[in-house]
């Protein structure tokens, strides 16, 4: 196989993905789930790209329901904060996607959790 061709389907551009690889193809493949879909991802992915990678969200604002991509992506912003299936919360920029990871992108899959959230002013 030549040098600059992907070896798995996360390394393959998706038509209705935000994202687009470029480089580092050939890195090990892993799965994970989106909204109970399962994805495939490159080791050393964050969440954000490993979501990116597969769709044009990584959530819907709890406020407007409008879909969100994170916007600074280096940690700064507070726009890419999703959730696990089990309701912990991560911030998609800054956490390593890892394999059999399962998380949720969707205010009706988040409901039971975010009704579960401590009210200490955290964003949601
Ligand atoms: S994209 Fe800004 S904190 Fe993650």
């Amino acid at each position: 196989m030549p040098p600059n061709l992907p070896l798995s389907d996360a390394a393959v551009p998706r038509r209705e993905a935000q994202f687009v690889r470029l480089a580092e193809t050939q890195r090990e493949p892993l799965s994970f789930f989106i909204d109970g879909r399962e994805a495939t991802a490159l080791q050393g992915d964050t969440v954000l790209t490993a979501v990116l990678m597969q769709q044009r969200r990584v959530r819907e604002s709890e406020f407007s329901g409008a879909p969100r991509a994170g916007f600074c992506l280096i940690g700064a912003c507070q726009d890419c904060w999703m959730r696990t299936e089990d309701g912990t919360r991560l911030r998609a920029c800054s956490t390593l996607v890892s394999a059999g990871m399962r998380v949720v992108t969707r205010l009706a899959g988040m409901a039971a959790t975010v009704a579960a959230a401590p009210a200490n002013g955290d964003p949601q």
